[in-house]
C-alpha cells in the first residue's frame, strides 16, 4: 500500500515508518524537523519537510492510509505557547483532513491522539475508552478537537478513521535533546549516564502509564489492517501504575547512576494519576504490550548511549 506518515521523522513516527518499508509498503513522510531527524528514515522513504498546515494535493494524491503522528508534543510548552500549540495540534491536523476531503477522500487515517485526553482520573481507578475527556492543558485540547474532527468528517464527508490513544510512550529513539520538556525519560537517561541528578516537578508522586515504542507501533500496523477499528478509538496502555520516583529509580539504575533525584516546584497542568486498560485494544485488534518497563528502559538506554556517540546536528529545543 501507499502510506503517508506525517511526523514520520520523528520518535514514534519513525518507528511505524520501520514497520511499514520492512512490510513492503511504499511509504512517504512530511515532517517539519521541529523535533524529528531525518537520520530516523531508513532508504527508500520519501521525505519533503514541511509543516502539517502545507499539506498540499501532492502529499495526500493516491495513498491508502495517512498515519498522522505530527504534533508539538509537550503539554507543557502548550501551557506557555497556546497559540503556537494551536497552530501546529489543532490547524495542522484540520489541514492533513482537509487535504483528505479535497484530494483523496478514500484514504483512511490513523489520528494519533494521547490519554492525556482523559487528563486526571481519580488514584486506584484504571481508565478506559468510556472516561470523559478531562483537559488540563491546550495540548489535550487540541488532541481532543483532532479526535472529534476524525468523527465530524467521517459523519460529513465518509472519510473512515481509526483513533489511537498512546500512553506515556518511550524507548529508542525518544528525543533527549528536547530538553525534558516532553518525553522526559530519554532525556533522564541521558543526565542519567552524565551523572546529574534527574529533575522532578512536584513530589514525584504522580502517576503514569508507560508503554513501549515497539508495541505502539504494532497497534498502527494493526489499526490499519482492521476494518472494526474504523471509526473507533483505542486506548493504549499496560495497566501497571508507576510513580515518576520509582522511574527515576529505575532510570538510574540502568544508567548507574548515583547522582539520586532533584526537585522542583510542580509544573501547571500536570496530571497527578493516570492507569489505563487495553482492553478493546486486545479485543479488537488483537493487541498486548510485549515488552516490560524494565527490559524497555533498558534498550532505550542502549540506545541512548550508543546515540551520544555519533557526531550530528540535532534540532534546537524549543525556547521558553
Ligand atoms: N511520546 C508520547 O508519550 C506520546 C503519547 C501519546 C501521544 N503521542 C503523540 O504521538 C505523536 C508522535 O509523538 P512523538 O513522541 O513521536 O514526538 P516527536 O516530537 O518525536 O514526533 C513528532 C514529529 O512531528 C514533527 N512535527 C511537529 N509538529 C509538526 C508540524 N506541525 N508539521 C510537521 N511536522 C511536525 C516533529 O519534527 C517530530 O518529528 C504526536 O502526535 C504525539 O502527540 C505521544
Amino acid at each position: 500500500m501507499r502510506i503517508l506518515v506525517t511526523g514520520g521523522a520523528g520518535f514514534i513516527g519513525s518507528h511505524i515508518v520501520a514497520r511499514l518499508v520492512a512490510d513492503s509498503h511504499k511509504v512517504s513522510v512530511i515532517d517539519d524537523l521541529s523535533a524529528g531527524r531525518t537520520s530516523n528514515l531508513p532508504r527508500g522513504v520519501k521525505f519533503t519537510k514541511k509543516a502539517t498546515k502545507q499539506i498540499s494535493k501532492q502529499d495526500v494524491q493516491g495513498v491508502d492510509v495517512v498515519f498522522h503522528c505530527a504534533a508539538q508534543v509537550s503539554t507543557f510548552l502548550s501551557v506557555d505557547y497556546p497559540r503556537e500549540d494551536f497552530d501546529r495540534n489543532a490547524n495542522g491536523t484540520f489541514s492533513v483532513f482537509e487535504a483528505v476531503r479535497k484530494y483523496n477522500d478514500g484514504a483512511k487515517v490513523i489520528y494519533t491522539s494521547s490519554r492525556s485526553v482523559l487528563g486526571d482520573i481519580p488514584a486506584g481507578k484504571i481508565a478506559d475508552e468510556s472516561f470523559p475527556y478531562n483537559p488540563s492543558t491546550f495540548y489535550n485540547v487540541h488532541k481532543i478537537y483532532g479526535e472529534l474532527l476524525c468523527s465530524i468528517y467521517n459523519g460529513l464527508y465518509g472519510i473512515k478513521s481509526a483513533v489511537l490513544r498512546p500512553s506515556n510512550v518511550y524507548g529508542p529513539g525518544q528525543p533527549y535533546w528536547m530538553s525534558g520538556w516532553y518525553n522526559f525519560i530519554a532525556y533522564w537517561i541521558k543526565l542519567g549516564l552524565e551523572g546529574k541528578p534527574l529533575p522532578i516537578y512536584g513530589t514525584g508522586t504522580q502517576v503514569r502509564d508507560y508503554t513501549y515504542v515497539d508495541d505502539i507501533a504494532d497497534a498502527y500496523m494493526r489499526a490499519m489492517d482492521n476494518r472494526a477499528a474504523l471509526g473507533e478509538t483505542f486506548l493504549l496502555a499496560t495497566g501497571r501504575p508507576v510513580t515518576l520516583n520509582q522511574l527515576a529509580d529505575m532510570v538510574n539504575s540502568v544508567t548507574g547512576s548515583a547522582a539520586g533525584k532533584q526537585y522542583f516546584p510542580p509544573r501547571k497542568g500536570d496530571v497527578q494519576y493516570f492507569v489505563g486498560t487495553s482492553e478493546k485494544a486486545s479485543r479488537v485488534l488483537g493487541w498486548s504490550t510485549k515488552v516490560s518497563l524494565e527490559d524497555g528502559l533498558k534498550k532505550e538506554a542502549e540506545w541512548v548511549k550508543a546515540d551520544l556517540k555519533v557526531k550530528r546536528k540535532l534540532p534546537e529545543p524549543l525556547k521558553r
